[in-house]
């Protein structure tokens, strides 16, 4: 995090630090002067939904037959996961003054040199969605499990993973632990999954590599527990990484989500498996709840932010995307749904790796007098986007960046339609 660490580094530091411990002497917390958070951008949220649902809720709806019972399931957790996006526009507002009132904020980097750029940013706020996400899918097992407790285990693991990785995430925020130490985090918070994990440990090898292979599935065995271990510090680092911009962080969740859940019922729909139809549905019952929460976090996160998501967020959405595609069994076309954080990895490597300077933030340079973006030197699809395409203002920055994650995602769909024929 760097709020804490940046309120340390700003001239009001003592003044806020020993109120922090005035306050924890007195047991009685004091009402914070900053002004209360922006309200939520509802209308555009509203917009976004619609475009993002509709083609989903038309498949599941309309173009597929799905069993009732399933498509009974999956309504519940929708109406459920609308709940949980009511309740986190309610409780941001909440949780954020707290979260002032402990020091837990950051500048807005991208305004620095205007106005905007002194306002205290609540941090973290990705704790509420943390929350209320958790609780939600808790309840949904009440409605969806009764007798197949196999199904029950791993439920249970992979929650078990996201509620100790929104853990560490908060620790991170709290105590801004160092980079390397941070890319370590999600591979305890993996741990949870890992043992429990009876599933299989095979992959599918097209059909044009069969000859070479020699099989066409090929068992893994603990290597493939390996596999999922890496998968998962991946996708949770990746997301973090590639952020920075108002709503990018959360932008980026929400489109995935969303491609994800289209696939879901893409395979429900088109396969007779009831094995492959759950497993897909499961993906289903822990991303609806994700793609939810995340609106809310972003109808407050969207440009101009009126609060930051934290590392808490960034950890746990990867981790909930990374338990879908491994439980979902999906991975692979996870990791093309995650092609513009693959590019961004991959260009941050040598800055990662320690053989370039790496600082503290990797962000473009900001001009107070044009309110534009420039792109930096360092390793990253943000400034490489901005130098490519030329300066722009934060906003419009990150929905063309947004645009570039959402056309890979139909690159995916594309692709994968044009493979079919290589793993049957
Ligand atoms: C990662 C990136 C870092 C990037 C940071 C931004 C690497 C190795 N690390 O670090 O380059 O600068 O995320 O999140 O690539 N902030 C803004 N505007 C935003 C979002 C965040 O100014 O829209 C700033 C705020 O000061 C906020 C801080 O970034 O307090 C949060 O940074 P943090 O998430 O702690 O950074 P890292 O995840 O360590
Ligand atoms: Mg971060």
């Amino acid at each position: 995090m760097a709020a804490r660490k940046r309120a340390s580094a700003s001239t009001e530091t003592s003044n806020e630090k020993s109120l922090s411990t005035a306050e924890k002497t007195n047991h009685k917390p004091q009402e914070s002067t900053d002004p209360p958070i922006a309200p939520p951008k509802s209308a555009f949220i509203f917009k976004l939904a619609l475009l993002l649902l509709a083609p989903y809720f038309y498949l599941l709806f309309y173009h597929y037959k799905i069993q009732d019972d399933l498509k009974r399931s999956i309504l519940i957790n929708a109406i459920l996961s609308l709940a949980g996006f009511f309740l986190t526009v309610k409780m941001i507002p909440v949780a954020s003054r707290y979260v002032l009132r402990r020091n837990l904020f950051g500048y807005d980097i991208n305004k620095k040199g205007t106005p905007q750029g002194t306002v205290k940013v609540p941090e973290s706020l990705g704790i509420v969605v943390g929350i209320v996400f958790l609780v939600l899918a808790i309840l949904f097992q009440y409605f969806n499990f009764t007798a197949d407790s196999n199904w029950l285990v791993e439920y249970n693991a992979a929650l078990a993973c996201i509620c100790f990785m929104t853990l560490l995430g908060f620790v991170d925020d709290v105590l801004d632990l160092p980079w390397r130490v941070k890319l370590l985090l999600p591979s305890i918070a993996a741990l949870p999954l890992l043992m429990a994990y009876a599933g299989h440990t095979t992959i599918l090898i097209p059909k044009p590599l069969v000859p070479y292979v020699g099989h066409d599935i090929l068992d893994l065995g603990w290597l493939y527990k390996l596999y999922m271990g890496l998968l998962v510090v991946f996708c949770t680092n990746s997301i973090n990484i590639h952020a920075g911009i108002n709503g990018l962080e959360v932008g980026q969740t929400v489109v995935i989500a969303s491609a994800i859940i289209i696939h879901n019922v893409m395979q429900i729909g088109a396969s007779v498996d009831p094995e492959y139809q759950q497993a897909h549905a499961f993906s289903v019952y822990l991303t609806q709840p994700l793609l939810a929460t995340s609106m809310a976090l972003l109808s407050y996160n969207w440009y101009p932010s009126s609060v930051f998501v934290g590392d808490t967020y960034t950890y746990f959405a990867g981790m909930t995307m990374a338990v879908v595609g491994i439980l979902g069994h999906f991975s692979e076309t996870l990791l093309i749904f995650f092609l513009p954080q693959v590019i961004n990895f991959l260009l941050s490597l040598p800055q990662l790796s320690g053989y370039v300077y790496c600082p503290r933030h990797r962000l473009p340079r900001f001009d107070p007098q044009t309110g534009l973006l420039t792109g930096t030197n360092d390793g990253t699809v943000v400034n490489v986007y901005l130098r490519i395409f030329g300066r722009k203002s934060e906003k419009s920055l990150c929905i063309h960046l947004l645009l570039v994650q959402a056309i890979g995602c139909c690159f995916c769909f594309l692709l994968r339609y044009l493979l079919a024929g290589w793993y049957k």
